[in-house]
């Protein structure tokens, strides 16, 4: 099928790269023209694992376009994944959707069925409403036999988008007519490895599942962090043995039940806000997602005052992972820079490395010294506090042993 992808960003190039994989013809549109130029000479970076090699291998069949116009004439369906950024109440904001839309092209919709495939992560209401508005309005015919709207949010994590993209849960497809989900479904399930069911709905359910799934998650996280809080302050308690015990359960399960890190990430703490500010403007109760925000909040104090009490007096302390999860370089709601800067604040001296090259923030950047290596880090910290998963577990271990460093690894991966 011939398609088209519109934003090349951390979710749609891996996209448009599975589809083209495939055997798709992929129109790909980016309005960054350093982006498209860097793509189309082959010079394009990434730390995603599998996309460079996605890219070289299908790059017959992707068409990397300099304008808008040059990537629609002949699609089926146009998938548009740019950026929604969240607003200062909680939403999101449509404003790159709808950019995209007012420069869409009537002509190339004419007398001919085309699917505009919403990916980006919209408040619930946005395609119902102002979305298919202004699609309407700028293709000059209603939604229908002709013109499909649909909402296919992904379920992704950095550092594996590739992989969740080729095995997901849940394919979610929201659908403003049957033929148009079918035409989504179908590109859909060419890029997955296993079988996957196809979730089916209007839009507005669709865009409602999509941040309460991951407001569920950040709920069970935030409850093992209580869980872990109530742990401490017991004493004699292995938070471990407790969280396992009660994911064993098959109503709760125990994948996001452990007590550990706040979250973080450009999407679980976002859509948590998302769905709260939905909430009170629904003169809905939002005190399941208001709670589990506070807890994340709260869950940086709990951290540094475990130092705390490890450490006494002021002394330097080492953080590993400043990245918000392994296999990517992102530091965006990061738990290793909330914590960095919590440490900050109370008088520790800081000593950080990260085994992903994560840059540090403004602000970190200034008071923080970055460990040109494990070994330096090691050496000039009193104390170790890892803040996440890391794929040098083994290295990690071999020096802390090595330097009898005392440390806290939140994670307690060595288990
Ligand atoms: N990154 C994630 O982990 C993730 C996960 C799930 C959902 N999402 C959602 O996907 C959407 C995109 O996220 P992302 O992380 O890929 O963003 P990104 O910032 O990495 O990429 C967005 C891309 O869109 C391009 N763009 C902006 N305006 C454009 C326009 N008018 N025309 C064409 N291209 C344009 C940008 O140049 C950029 O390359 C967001 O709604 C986000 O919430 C992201």
């Amino acid at each position: 099928m011939e398609v088209t992808v519109i934003g090349l960003g951390k979710l749609g190039l891996p996209l448009a790269a599975l589809f083209a994989s495939v055997g798709h013809k992929v129109n790909a549109y980016d309005a960054s023209k350093t982006l498209i130029e860097s793509l189309e000479s082959e010079s394009y970076k990434s730390s995603e694992p599998g996309l460079i090699d996605l890219l070289q291998n299908s790059k017959s069949n992707l068409n990397f376009c300099h304008e808008l116009d040059k990537s629609t004439e002949t699609t089926s369906v146009i998938f548009i994944i740019v950026p929604t950024p969240s607003e200062e109440d909680g939403y999101f904001s449509n404003d790159f959707i709808l950019e995209v839309l007012k420069n869409l092209n009537p002509s190339h919709f004419a007398n001919r069925k085309v699917v505009i495939d919403i990916v980006s992560t919209v408040m619930p209401g946005s395609c119902e409403g102002v979305i298919r508005q202004t699609l309407e309005r700028k293709i000059g015919k209603p939604l229908g036999e002709e013109l499909g709207l649909c909402y296919n949010p992904e379920f992704i994590a950095l550092g594996s988008v590739v992989k969740n993209m080729q095995e997901p849960d849940m394919h979610l497809l929201g659908e403003s007519s049957s033929w148009a989900g079918n035409i989504v479904e179908e590109v859909l399930a060419s890029v997955v490895t296993k079988s996957v069911l196809c979730q089916r709905m209007n839009l507005t359910e669709a865009e409602l599942v999509k941040i309460a799934v991951n407001n569920f998650v950040t709920m069970k996280i935030s409850y093992a962090n209580a869980l872990y809080q109530a742990g401490v302050a017991l004493g004699n308690v292995d938070i471990d043995v407790v969280t396992n015990a009660i994911g064993l359960d098959t109503r709760i399960g125990r994948k996001y039940l452990k007590g550990a890190a706040p979250y973080g990430g450009p999407c679980f703490p976002r859509d948590t806000r998302a769905l709260t500010a939905l909430f009170d403007e629904l003169g809905v109760p939002a005190d399941l997602s208001r709670a589990t925000e506070m807890l994340n909040k709260s869950h940086v104090s709990f951290i540094s005052e475990l130092v705390n009490k490890s450490l006494g007096e002021v002394k330097t302390v080492g953080l590993v992972g400043i990245s918000y999860k392994p296999s990517t370089p992102v530091i965006e709601e990061s738990p290793g820079v909330s914590i960095a800067f919590d440490l900050l604040a109370r008088g520790y001296r800081l000593q950080v490395w990260d085994d992903e090259n994560a840059q540090l923030p403004s602000g970190l950047h200034e008071q923080a010294t970055y460990s040109k290596d494990l070994s330096a880090l090691v050496e000039a910290s009193d104390f170790i506090v890892i803040t996440r998963p890391t794929n040098k577990l083994e290295l990690l271990l071999t020096k802390l042993e090595q330097s009898q460093k005392p440390y806290l690894d939140l994670w307690r991966q060595q288990k």
